[in-house]
């Protein structure tokens, strides 16, 4: 498994993967039943067995399969769309509790907190400064790449591409993010290792797979551009800025950016009304069934917390421990920061590494319960352990599509 089709290649894998990971349970509980029925048959072998097992194993779904009925609204043919948007009137604080683990964070939805007004005229100008920067290539070291080669407002300020592309056609190992989460977020990047908006700054124009430049000379170029100096005036009391304020420039810009406002917009705003019936059951099921709610939640749609999904190719030859990397400690292992998922659809290819290219690919993965970690912690302190909160859900073909429908109108 190589990366330099990434995107080829990243359809192939997880789903192959999963279908292995589904044989193997299987296998496993059929020689468990074999071991078993040469003890004692007994006429319930198979649903003794499937209550003894861990309530995912393959057998334990074959005795009892997947039965919405205790759910709210859940019928033994589907779901009750009538009873489901009787319990999706208004805001969230009148919607039915999530499914989220006991002892897990989390926030309600709510609207995408507004740009606060700028304080002051310098504000503004840091605003308006910082903005310009983000577009300018002079900040790369041969003036061919910005920060919005990367980082495109119609791609969910992504750039769709599975790793991103810096100066020379450099490829760095992990795919743009999104930037929505960013001016909100504690730790910048999937691993966290950017403690503000200007160490990010700094990270990117000096990251020789990014813009490939020192400081000093970014900064040299816009000194010495006369288009700028009215805002760096404005912004400093002074034309001669040092490379702190040319990175604070830079996060006032990113601060102020913000999700197009979409249909899941007025759902939170509590006009559920305008939700068709697929989009509302996906609603229903992010929130409940599929446990999305765990990690995706608060009004970005993210704790903004690292979580290992088993997608760190650990031992392989793409390997990324993710957060690991950033703090050598042995709890990061494999853990990525959660995404936003306002503009989702927008923002393919999808994960750390681009390995998603389709939705529903996406989620027939987390459906899987995500693939198995290959190695065993016990004999390698280094293996990866997959979260908790990722289990095997059981949503069908029309959840899963219910959910795809939710996630393009985020
Ligand atoms: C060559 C493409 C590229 C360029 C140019 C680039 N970035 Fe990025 N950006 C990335 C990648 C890739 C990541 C994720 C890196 C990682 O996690 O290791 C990222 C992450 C970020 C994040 C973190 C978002 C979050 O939620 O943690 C911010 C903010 C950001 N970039 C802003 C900028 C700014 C500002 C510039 C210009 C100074 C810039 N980027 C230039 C590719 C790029
Ligand atoms: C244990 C926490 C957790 C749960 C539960 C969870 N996610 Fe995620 N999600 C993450 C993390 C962490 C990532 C990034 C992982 C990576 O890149 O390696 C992610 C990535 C994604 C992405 C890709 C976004 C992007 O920009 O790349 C989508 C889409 C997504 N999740 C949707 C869902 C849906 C739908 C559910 C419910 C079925 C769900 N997630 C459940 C933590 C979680």
């Amino acid at each position: 498994m190589t990366h330099p089709t990434p995107r080829k290649k990243a359809i192939g894998w997880p789903a192959r993967h999963a279908l292995a990971v589904g044989y193997a349970a299987l296998a496993l509980a059929c020689a468990s039943a074999a071991q078993t029925a040469g003890a004692s048959i007994g006429a319930n072998a198979t649903s003794e067995l499937a209550a003894s097992a861990a309530p995912n194993t393959a057998l334990a779904r074959l005795a009892a399969p997947a039965d919405n009925r205790t759910a709210v609204c859940g019928l033994p043919a589907g779901w009750d769309m009538a009873c489901l948007r009787a319990q999706y009137q208004g805001p969230p604080a009148h919607w039915p509790r999530p499914a989220v683990d006991a002892g897990k964070d989390w926030q309600e939805w709510a609207p995408v907190p507004a740009v606060p007004t700028p304080a002051d005229a310098a504000e503004q100008a840091r605003r308006l400064l910082g903005q310009a920067l983000f577009f300018d290539p002079g900040l790369s070291n041969k003036g061919r790449v910005a920060c919005a080669s990367c980082h495109q407002a119609d791609k969910s300020f992504g750039d769709g591409l599975a790793l991103s592309v810096g100066e020379d056609r450099l490829m760095g190992r992990r795919r743009a993010q999104p930037l929505f989460a960013a001016p909100f977020a504690d730790r910048l990047f999937w691993d966290g290792r950017a403690p503000s908006l200007q160490a990010q700054a700094k990270d990117s124009i000096r990251n020789p797979f990014e813009m490939n430049n020192t400081l000093a000379a970014a900064l040299a170029h816009i000194r010495a551009q006369p288009q700028y100096r009215d805002w760096m005036q404005a912004a400093y009391g002074h034309t001669d800025i040092g490379e702190d304020e040319m990175v604070d420039a830079i996060a006032s810009f990113v601060r102020t950016i913000r999700p197009p406002a979409t249909l899941a917009d007025a759902a939170i705003a509590g006009d559920t009304g305008q939700l068709n019936d697929q989009q509302l059951l996906g609603l229903h099921l992010f929130r409940t069934k599929a446990r999305c709610m765990n990690c995706h939640s608060g009004p970005l749609l993210t704790d903004n917390a690292f979580h290992d999904l088993g997608l760190s190719f650990y031992s392989r030859r793409n390997q990324d421990l993710g957060r690991f990397e950033a703090t050598r400690d042995k709890a990061d292992l494999g853990k990525f920061r959660t995404p936003s998922l306002r503009g989702v659809a927008h923002a393919g290819p999808w994960m750390h590494n681009g390995l998603f290219a389709s939705l529903p690919g996406l989620i027939r993965l987390y459906n899987a319960g995500m693939g198995t970690v290959p190695g065993d912690p016990a004999q390698d302190p280094y293996v990866p352990p997959k979260s908790p909160h990722i289990r095997a859900l059981e949503l069908d073909a029309a959840e899963i599509d219910a959910v795809v429908e939710w996630l393009k109108i985020l």
